[in-house]
């Protein structure tokens, strides 16, 4: 971006992609942290000068325009955020989208409709997503740019994170830069002891970062819905709680290798059904019966996991604990998160869920060092992937 920056940008047409992906509650948003997160980099584009063309993908549409997708939301509070209004484009590269862009001035911002109400944007041909990124470049008139600032999607190798960058004199932005330098400090050489909390529910998710984490790490601590899958590997009964039969044998191995490094929770807060006035107890993991859910870690690991942390040098944390979203399931959650923030550890919050969840709860975001936007992008870095969006910034051209 600062390459960019000096080659001077004013006037000039700044294709950017961010990461706006939010979660909405029908039309509000619950937590604008990716659109706060996309604001530096836009406002030095347009401090600069710029006509900034915003492109960003909300969900996973069909291929093809859905108003339950629709950026809207997004751009309100963008332009909220900014302080200036950006117009929302009615599509993604059609007539709407070239009227937004060509009628924008300096320092004016559009963002496009959802990228992917197109579907050549996550198609497998990489001829029609070259056909979308031609298409988006022109955007930007003859002397465009493209920005990548994406960072939660640039494991994606999409029209508009990947194959728009070969189109386009490309650049990374602040946003994926200061999240790379971040992460090479986890996969480089951390400080010791260095802890990873996980949680969430699938353990097939996270298998390929637990098997590339677990030779690095000195604990692993595991919650979540994820946690009952290797309770069933321990031989426990995990009741109706979530299950992914097709991964006992695989958590037996983990258990195996892992050893001593891997702490799973001692007791659990089930409930007689998934919701947040359910009846619930808390069981030690020996205890859960049928007809009943794990929803929370118990308060005897809140304990054993917030002393697992206390003392570590460095943290990274990925995955809520339960169900945070309702109120009796939180406990687990907060308890956890709330000893990472107050480690003096230095401390990285990986994911979607897990930023959402800093937030929601209300936990003070200046206890972490750093709240990752990438919730599969920080994964897939962590798991030594190549991430196409990074990786095309380099590419000879
Ligand atoms: C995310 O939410 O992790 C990113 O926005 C990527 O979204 P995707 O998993 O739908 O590609």
């Amino acid at each position: 971006l600062d390459d960019l920056l000096g080659e001077g940008v004013r006037g000039r047409r700044v294709l950017v992609r961010a990461d706006l992906n939010v979660p909405l509650d029908g039309e509000k948003i619950t937590d604008d942290g990716r659109v706060r997160a996309a604001l530096p980099t836009i406002r030095s584009l347009t401090e600069a000068g710029a006509r900034v063309v915003v492109a960003a993908h909300l969900g996973r549409p069909k291929g093809t325009p859905d108003p339950a997708f629709s950026l809207r939301p997004v751009a309100v509070r963008l332009g909220e955020l900014l302080g200036s209004e950006v117009t929302l484009a009615g599509d993604v590269v059609g007539d709407q989208a070239k009227a937004a862009a060509e009628s924008l001035g300096d320092g004016g911002v559009v963002l496009l409709e959802n990228v992917r109400f197109d579907a050549r944007e996550t198609s497998k041909s990489e001829d029609e997503r070259a056909e979308l990124a031609r298409e988006l470049a022109a955007l930007t008139g003859d002397d465009g740019a493209f920005v990548s600032d994406g960072f939660g999607v640039v494991h994606r190798k999409q029209a508009s994170v990947y194959d728009v960058a070969r189109v386009l004199p490309a650049y990374a932005g602040g946003l994926v830069l200061a999240e790379l330098e971040v992460l090479r400090t986890l996969t480089g050489d951390p400080q010791r002891p260095y802890a990873v909390v996980l949680g969430g529910s699938k353990v097939s998710d996270k298998l390929a970062v637990i098997e590339a984490l677990l030779p690095k790490v000195d604990r692993l601590l595991v919650g979540g819905g994820m946690c009952f899958t290797f309770l069933a590997a321990q031989g426990h009964g995990v009741g109706s709680s979530l299950l992914e039969s097709d991964m006992v044998d695989t958590c037996k191995r983990l258990l195996a290798e892992a050893g001593d490094k891997l702490l799973l929770p001692a007791d659990i807060v089930v409930a007689d059904a998934f919701a947040a006035d359910a009846a619930k107890r808390t069981v030690p993991v020996t205890g859960i019966e049928d007809g009943w859910m794990g929803l929370d870690i118990g308060p005897t690991t809140v304990a054993a996991f917030g002393a697992a942390v206390r003392d570590a040098r460095t943290l990274f944390w990925n995955g809520p604990m339960g169900v945070f979203e309702m109120a009796p399931f939180a406990h687990g959650t907060r308890g956890v998160a709330s000893a990472i923030a107050e480690s003096e550890a230095f401390s990285v919050v990986g994911g979607g869920d897990s930023a959402a969840a800093v937030r929601l709860l209300g936990l003070p975001e200046d206890g972490f060092s750093h709240i990752s936007t990438g919730g599969g992008a920080s994964l897939e870095y962590l798991e030594g992937k190549e991430l196409p969006g990074v990786a095309v910034l380099s590419e000879e051209r």
